[in-house]
């Protein structure tokens, strides 16, 4: 331990669902950079990102990829610790809601809450949105759709623990009004007060029993744990909470929380309520950035458009990468990915802006002064402004790092760039160069040039590091500090430049459109055959022609459901009473993630009758149902009129 100030960040806890995208790296990029820039200020900067593993959405998605749950995450877990190596994102715990160590901590933290009266038992009805991982009212859904992401919600009712959330509403109230500077983006205050503060807040479910791919609830195990109470404690486990009090109280409270803009509920509500109950501290800023779409479009695997940032790197790689996720995009905003704008902005910043700041400079000073650096006796007009300009940059850079304002940060040093290769046409060196008399102002024109450049380098270390070090050893000269860019003038006389090769190469748009997009489609589709190689209900094959005589063997007949209900040991799986006319039959069937059971009573369906029985986890079929279905959609197959069951289907 130091006795520098520590400074904590973390990213969201990812859930591992699937593989991670442009739109959620985002957030680590940033986190990443603002960390490498604390600690270049002097702070201990702590980093924690990680993987979000337990609840009903990842354990669907494990099924469907026909995975145990621990298995499926352990995989996305160890891919998602890959991408933050190839990344370089330098975080320094990734923590995992499925070790050992943090399921302690949740458990210590429910049961203190529950002791204290925090948390008590009772019913929840109402409805829950697998996808979000959220409970909603009535009142809050938005055409009978989740709010959040307009996808379908479930109805239920089932005993649970609530906590005593609206207990802490005038806290909270509090809290926004006291400390504007708690949550940011300042207009996302107005959206938690009117939304939802203002509204009345209700005490918040925190178990579930539908499933239990969770923490259990130590004193009633048939309960576990809400996925979110357990993924927000992710943020005191991973610093030591039940482990490790010194270094615990060492960095909490986080400094900065920087998550995306739909869950800043969660992070702005839930999560301060739950500090105040466990008497903490709470975080002093929570930073909300906005969507990233790719190509003006929603990111959707199942629509194939997705960027993934493996192809990016490894074409172009982190410093070009990062450089752009934080110039183009307002944090804060929405904004678009696009492969286009990432080569075109690839070709002006860096290509022409800075790449050729770079080999200008260096050129001229080898061409004039044999590759040595020096000041040059003689002033002349236009070197104040460059200056004036170099000395200024780094307030100007820290003020607005200091406010989260990455993209204008970024510009401030682009404009001494191209205030910069604006002096050189300006000066003119190939003209002084001509006359051996122009030495002391030719040389003090090049020291200008490339003590800006020294400076220029120290401002882009913390986010493009690579190109620091390129650029200052292309100098001759080493790193001073990245408070060293405050002052002009600190460049070595006698310095050698070396020209070497050049720090970005110009692309050629079309060519590389094509190239990255092969790149992506193949990591597309290995990531979607993974899934589909599991999942035999997706069938693509063409089958082999059949004669009439082999169709009429199939006994089709309507049937009406005349009692329904969940399977008792399957997630998946509906049982139904079925009404053919002759007889009553039980079928199974895994149609429980498109239907509540109750919805299809009455309904008449399409029954296969002579199909072998067969048992599906302890219940015996009696037929099968038919339905049809494409990628994740699915409908029953029923007939248009009604008609007396056991009529046969041809
Ligand atoms: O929400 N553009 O995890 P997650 C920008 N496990 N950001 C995006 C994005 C896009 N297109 N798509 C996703 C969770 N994100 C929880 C967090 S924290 C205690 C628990 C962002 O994997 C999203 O806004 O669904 C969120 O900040 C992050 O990716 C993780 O989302
Ligand atoms: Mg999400």
């Amino acid at each position: 331990m130091t006795d520098r100030k520590p400074y904590y960040i973390t990213t969201p806890i990812y859930y591992p669902n699937s593989n991670l995208h442009i739109g959620n790296t985002y957030t680590s990029i940033i986190a990443d950079v603002l960390k490498r820039y604390k600690t270049l200020l002097g702070y201990e900067a702590y980093l924690v990102t990680g993987t979000d593993e337990h609840g009903q959405k990842i354990m669907e998605s494990a099924h469907a990829h026909g995975k145990e749950p621990q298995e499926f995450v352990d995989k996305i877990a160890a891919e998602t610790i890959k991408l933050w190596e190839k990344l370089d994102i330098n975080y320094d715990t990734f923590i995992r809601s499925t070790g050992k160590q943090h399921e302690k901590d949740v458990v210590d933290i429910f049961n203190k809450l529950y002791e204290q009266g925090d948390i008590y038992k009772g019913e929840y009805k109402g409805y829950y949105c697998t996808p979000c991982e959220t409970f909603w009212t009535e009142s809050q859904l938005e055409d009978g759709k989740c709010p959040d992401c307009g996808r379908d919600v479930n109805y239920q009712e089932e005993e649970t623990y609530f906590f005593r959330l609206s207990k802490y509403a005038d806290k909270l109230k509090e809290l926004f009004k006291d400390h504007p500077e708690f949550l940011e983006p300042a207009f996302r205050q107005k959206e938690m007060l009117n939304n939802f503060i203002n509204k009345g807040l209700e005490d918040l479910s925190v178990t579930r029993t539908s499933f239990d791919w969770g923490v259990d609830v130590p004193f009633d195990n048939k309960h576990v744990v809400y996925v979110w109470i357990d993924a927000l404690s992710c943020y005191l486990s991973a610093i030591g909470y039940g482990d490790d009090k010194e270094k615990f109280e060492r960095y909490w409270p986080a400094s900065v929380h920087l998550i995306g803009k739909d869950i800043v509920r969660f992070h702005t509500i839930i999560w301060p309520a739950l500090l105040m109950a466990l008497d903490l501290p709470l975080p002093e800023k929570v930073f909300a950035h906005g969507w990233i779409l790719f190509e003006n479009d929603k990111m959707s695997k199942s629509k194939g458009n997705i960027m993934y940032p493996e192809p990016l790197v490894e074409l172009y790689g982190n410093d070009a990468l990062k450089y752009f996720m934080l110039r183009e995009f307002n944090f804060g905003s929405d904004g678009d990915f696009s492969s286009k704008k990432f080569m075109d902005r690839y070709n002006s910043d860096l290509v022409n802006d800075l790449g050729n700041l770079v080999s200008r400079t260096t050129s001229m000073i080898s061409k004039y002064n044999g590759g040595v650096i020096e000041k040059g006796t003689e002033e002349g007009k236009f070197d104040d402004e460059l200056i004036a300009l170099a000395k200024e940059t780094y307030t100007r850079f820290t003020d607005l790092m200091d406010s989260f304002k990455f993209n204008e940060a970024l510009e401030t040093i682009w404009k001494l760039i191209r205030r910069a290769n604006k002096y050189v046409d300006e000066t003119e060196p190939w003209i002084l160069g001509r006359d051996e008399a122009n030495l002391p102002r030719l040389n003090r024109v090049l020291y200008n040039l490339a003590e800006t450049l020294r400076i220029v380098a120290q401002l882009i270390e913390p986010t493009m590091k690579d190109t620091t070090k390129l650029i200052l050893e292309k100098l001759g000269t080493d790193n001073k500090g990245f408070e060293s860019a405050k002052e002009f003038g600190l460049l070595e006389e006698g310095a050698k430049v070396s020209k070497g090769k050049n720090l970005f190469d110009r692309l050629d748009v079309e060519e590389e459109l094509v190239k990255l997009h092969e790149k992506n489609n193949a990591l597309i589709h290995e990531r979607l055959a993974d899934k589909k190689e599991e999942e035999p209900a997706v069938e693509e094959e063409v089958k082999p022609e059949i004669t009439y005589e082999d169709f009429t063997k199939l006994d089709l007949v309507v049937g009406k459901i005349i009692e329904a209900n969940d399977h008792p040991n399957a997630d998946k799986l509906l049982v139904f009473k079925v009404d053919i006319g002759s007889e009553v039959r039980t079928i199974v069937s895994g149609i429980k993630k498109w239907y509540k059971a109750e919805d299809l009573i009455g309904k008449n369906v399409i029954v296969v009758k002579n199909l072998a029985p067969r048992k599906m986890r302890g219940i015996e079929s009696q037929g099968m149902l038919l339905a049809a279905d494409f990628g994740e959609d699915l409908t029953m197959l029923s007939t248009l009129a009604d008609i007396k069951p056991g009529s046969k289907v041809s």
